[in-house]
Order: structure tokens, then C-alpha cells, then sequence
């Protein structure tokens, strides 16, 4: 099935989400509100407007609600950076949102509380070893996931999230072209089932979606038989075939309000469950089980990465005015061309679905 090779995974560092959480200030509530407060302020006084992913921490989420920004999934937090006024975005999430950021809007500041927040995707996919795989396969269409550095993404045809990528890839398969996807197996394995088309696949994954158990899931949803199973496609296969929907974040969370059961067993990383309880506060959420148990997990359902972000960083970023993204302007701009095709097909294909052409 996988066709290309790519790094190991030892071969790049995948902290514990329990180690980078046990290693971050514990503030009492008297201190973590004025914590709080002081980032309010910051933020006015920077011109700055925080856009947050669904799974960062639900105190981060909550000044983004509260200082009208932007939580969601990687797609609309690229849109929003680009056509909120603010001068400067503080984008809370992983690096590649950073990057996504400033590749549509040049002209802004793009700080994040840390630098350091990676992702195993991006990772698992250097641009040298990428363009090697592209220069080695001239005759398909290059589909990478937004989970990937601006050097790949330059030597890229199409950028896609997980929300566009099956309607997307549908379009080019009636086209007749052939698609060398990256970096994710699992979501272009997904991909290549649901729109049947010609995909070489790069072997990389994501540490947290990785994680979830088929066998485990199987036995969870015995306890819960009415429970509807939602998953995000970077998990495997055996855990996707169990779904009741597949989706990205924002798709999980709009069918945890809009269907009618009232338990729901969800693969995707636990965060995301602030705005999911929020959206239908009735409903039940159960995480669904992740590699072996809680002791022996590395993620256990949260993201390291998305973990280093917290009230600290933060507040120290805007403080400082430090760690802010800066990227290659060659690459910037192959990796627009790229990513706006994705915004174009997605504003087209909007308009197809809801039909307000
Ligand atoms: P979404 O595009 O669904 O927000 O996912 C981003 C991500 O990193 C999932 O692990
Ligand atoms: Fe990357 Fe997975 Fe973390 Fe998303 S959850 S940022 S895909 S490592």
C-alpha cells in the first residue's frame, strides 16, 4: 500500500504530553486569573487577535472566545488570520499553522506562544526527501496535507485539511490525474478508499491518531451500543472502518450537534471536547482508547505539541513580541499558490454543496 519511505520515527524526538504538561507553571486561581487579564490587555494594546486550534488547551480557547478570535480547525484558522484587520495574529496550535498564516498574510506580525510546537507529520516529511519522491514520480499531481513545512508545501500542486481533502482529490480523479499524496498514510489510505483514485501514498503519521486501539474500540463500543463513533481520518484504518463519521474537527463537532444520539465515543484528541460539550451541552463524550493504557500511552489522546501552549507562553509572547514566524520569500510564494487553490476549491466547492452560487 505505502510506496514511498519515509523517516522513522526515531528519528525525530515525540515528547510526552504528561512530561510537557507536568513541566509547566501551576497557578493558583488568583493567578491564573490575572494571568488571564494581563493577556486581555496585550492583546489590545498589540493590535493582536488570538486564533486557536480545538486542541489547545480549554483556558487558551476560552481568551480566543473571549477577546473576539477564533477557535477551529486548521482551514478556517488559515481564512480567518488572513481577513481578520488585526496587524499582528497569535496563533495557537503548531508550527505549520504559524507558517499557514504568514503564507496568506505577509503583511502581519504571526507570533505563537512557542516555536517548539511541532508536529509529526511535518516532521515525518523533509523537503529534500519529498522532492526526491516528487522528481521520481513527474506524471501525478502533488496533494500535500497543510501538516507540512512551507519548503513542502512549495514543491506542492495542492495544499488540502482534512475537511477538503476527499472532494478535492474527487475533483482531480475526474480529471484522470494521478496524485502523490503526503504526508499522512493513514488519511490518504482514507482518501484513496473513499474516491477510489490512482494515489501514491508518503509513509509518515500522526503521533496522537496513531495511537487509537481497533480491538479496544471494538470492546468500548460494546459498553455503548448506542453510542455513534466519531474518528478523524489520520487514525488507522481498523479505527476508521468502526466510524460513524469520519471527519475533520470542525465536521466531528457539527455532528455531535446535529445527530440524534446522545453518546458519542470520539477519536480525535481530547481538547477538542471544550467546544464539542459546548455545542451540545446534553450530549455525553467518551474518549475513545488510545495504545495500551493510560500509563503507557505517549499522547493519550492530547497532542504534545498542541500541549506546549499554555497561559505562560502566551502571555510572555505578546509580552516580548517573541517567537514570531518568519519564512523564505520564494517559498512563501510557491506555498500560496498551493494553499490558494485550496481556498479557491473550497469557497467553489462551498458554494456547490450549500448552494449559494
Ligand atoms: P483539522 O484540519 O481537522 O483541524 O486537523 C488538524 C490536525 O492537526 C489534526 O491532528
Ligand atoms: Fe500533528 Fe497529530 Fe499533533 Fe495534529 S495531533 S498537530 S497531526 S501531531
Amino acid at each position: 500500500m505505502v510506496t514511498a519511505t519515509a523517516l522513522a520515527e526515531d528519528r525525530y524526538f515525540v515528547p510526552r504530553t504528561a512530561a510537557i504538561t507536568a513541566a509547566q507553571p501551576v497557578l493558583d486561581a488568583a493567578e491564573h486569573a490575572a494571568l488571564v487579564a494581563r493577556i486581555k490587555t496585550l492583546l489590545k494594546e498589540r493590535d493582536a487577535v488570538l486564533v486557536a486550534h480545538y486542541y489547545v488547551d480549554e483556558s487558551l480557547q476560552r481568551i480566543a472566545e473571549e477577546t473576539g478570535g477564533f477557535i477551529s480547525d486548521s482551514l478556517e484558522m488559515a481564512r480567518y488570520g488572513k481577513e481578520h484587520p488585526a496587524s499582528t495574529l497569535v496563533v495557537a496550535g503548531v508550527r505549520f499553522m504559524g507558517e499557514t498564516a504568514k503564507i496568506l498574510s505577509p503583511e502581519k506580525r504571526v507570533l505563537m506562544p512557542t516555536l517548539e510546537a511541532e508536529c509529526s507529520l511535518d516532521l515525518g516529511c523533509p523537503a529534500d526527501a519529498f522532492r526526491a519522491f516528487c522528481e521520481a514520480h513527474p506524471d501525478h499531481v502533488v496533494v500535500v496535507y497543510s501538516n507540512t513545512s512551507v519548503e513542502v508545501k512549495a514543491l506542492a500542486d495542492y495544499v488540502v485539511t482534512s475537511s477538503i481533502a476527499v472532494p478535492l482529490v474527487e475533483w482531480l480523479r475526474d480529471q484522470g490525474r494521478k496524485i502523490l499524496w503526503a504526508p499522512d498514510r493513514h488519511l490518504g489510505d482514507y482518501i484513496r478508499r473513499e474516491t477510489g483514485a490512482d494515489m501514491l501514498l508518503w509513509d509518515g503519521a500522526c503521533v496522537v491518531h496513531d495511537e487509537f486501539r481497533s480491538r479496544e474500540l471494538e470492546k468500548l463500543r460494546k459498553d455503548h451500543p448506542l453510542a455513534a463513533v466519531l474518528v478523524h481520518p489520520e487514525s488507522p484504518r481498523d479505527v476508521i472502518l468502526q466510524a460513524d463519521v469520519v471527519g475533520s474537527t470542525s465536521q466531528l463537532i457539527a455532528a455531535v450537534q446535529n445527530r440524534p444520539e446522545s453518546e458519542f465515543i470520539v477519536a480525535t484528541d481530547n481538547r477538542i471536547f471544550y467546544k464539542m460539550q459546548q455545542a451540545a451541552p446534553d450530549k455525553r463524550l467518551i474518549e475513545a482508547p488510545t495504545g495500551g493504557h493510560s500509563a503507557t500511552c505517549r499522547s493519550c489522546a492530547h497532542c504534545p505539541w498542541m500541549a506546549m501552549n499554555d497561559l505562560t507562553s502566551l502571555a510572555e509572547t505578546l509580552e516580548h513580541g517573541s517567537n514570531e514566524i518568519f519564512i523564505d520569500e520564494d517559498a512563501r510564494l510557491k506555498a500560496l499558490v498551493a494553499t490558494q487553490r485550496m481556498l479557491d476549491f473550497a469557497a467553489e466547492h462551498r458554494r456547490r454543496v450549500v448552494g449559494d452560487a
